[in-house]
């Protein structure tokens, strides 16, 4: 028996989110950036010259988690609760 002990996660009610036109699971409570990278999205956005961008400091701070979210533009990610039916845009040639 090891000394470690398993934590009780559980997940909010599950809800679809559609990113680039492609559905994608995410769970109520979850932000924005943690459904994305649990989906396996790990390019968030391309810069200007066309570098990959992804999620960084995972609060606010960086920027580099912006996407187009029910049509505002860079909404950062990290910061903003998935919810049922939400639309996402990433961005391609943001600074
Ligand atoms: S990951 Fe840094 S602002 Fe979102």
């Amino acid at each position: 028996m090891s000394g470690y002990r398993r934590l009780d996660v559980r997940r909010g009610k599950p809800v679809q989110v559609t990113v680039d036109g492609e559905q994608i699971p995410a769970h109520q409570g979850e932000t924005l950036a943690a459904a994305l990278l649990a989906a396996g999205v790990d390019e968030f956005r391309r810069t200007r010259t066309g570098d990959p961008r992804a999620p960084l400091c995972h609060m606010g701070t960086c920027f580099e988690c912006v996407l187009t979210v029910d049509g505002a533009p860079l909404t950062r990610a990290c910061l903003t609760p998935v919810r049922d039916g939400m639309v996402v845009t990433r961005e391609a040639g943001q600074s």
